[in-house]
């Protein structure tokens, strides 16, 4: 049997279903998930549920790991033809959000900390300010 990359159409990667196969669509990729389905951190229903799908959204919303993506390779048997394939990046853009949104937010509590210091640096002036005036007016 070759073992070479196939090309499925998503009706294929659905109807097999049928045969009792375990295959995902990832990312126009196609996997056989057969093996692993019970050993899936994630749960064998999750799985189950997508079951002969395209679950490239499900498998993004979860935000699986470096280490889950280098597994999956293992598992990798081939890819949907040219003509079906939705060319959607996985969604990394998600983490990338949330840490500029931390440094937004970081940036906005660093613009805060000058008013601070404005404040603190103009009672200090007037307090300089006021001992000036009291020592002038005492000599
Ligand atoms: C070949 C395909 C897959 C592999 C190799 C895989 C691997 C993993 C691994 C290693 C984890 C542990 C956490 C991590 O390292 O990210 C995990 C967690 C998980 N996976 Fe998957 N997964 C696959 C497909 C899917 C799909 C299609 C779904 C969507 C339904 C899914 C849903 C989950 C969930 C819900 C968790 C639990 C996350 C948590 O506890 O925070 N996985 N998966």
């Amino acid at each position: 049997m070759a073992s070479g990359k196939k090309l499925f159409t998503r009706k294929q990667v659905e109807e097999s279903k049928e045969q009792g196969t375990n295959l995902f669509i990832l990312h126009d990729k196609v996997y056989d998930v057969g093996p692993f389905l019970n050993e899936h951190p994630g749960g064998e229903e999750v799985l189950s549920e997508q079951r002969n799908k395209d679950g490239s959204e499900a498998f993004d919303d979860v935000g699986h790991s470096e280490d889950a993506k280098e597994l999956m390779q293992k598992y990798e048997i081939g890819e949907i033809v040219e003509a079906e394939r939705l060319n959607i990046k996985p969604k990394k853009v998600e983490w990338i959000a949330s840490k500029s949104g931390q440094s937004q937010k970081s940036a906005e509590e660093g613009s805060g900390l000058p008013y601070g210091l404005i404040a603190v640096a103009v009672v200090v002036l007037l307090i300089a300010y006021n001992l000036g005036l009291f020592s002038s007016s005492a000599q």
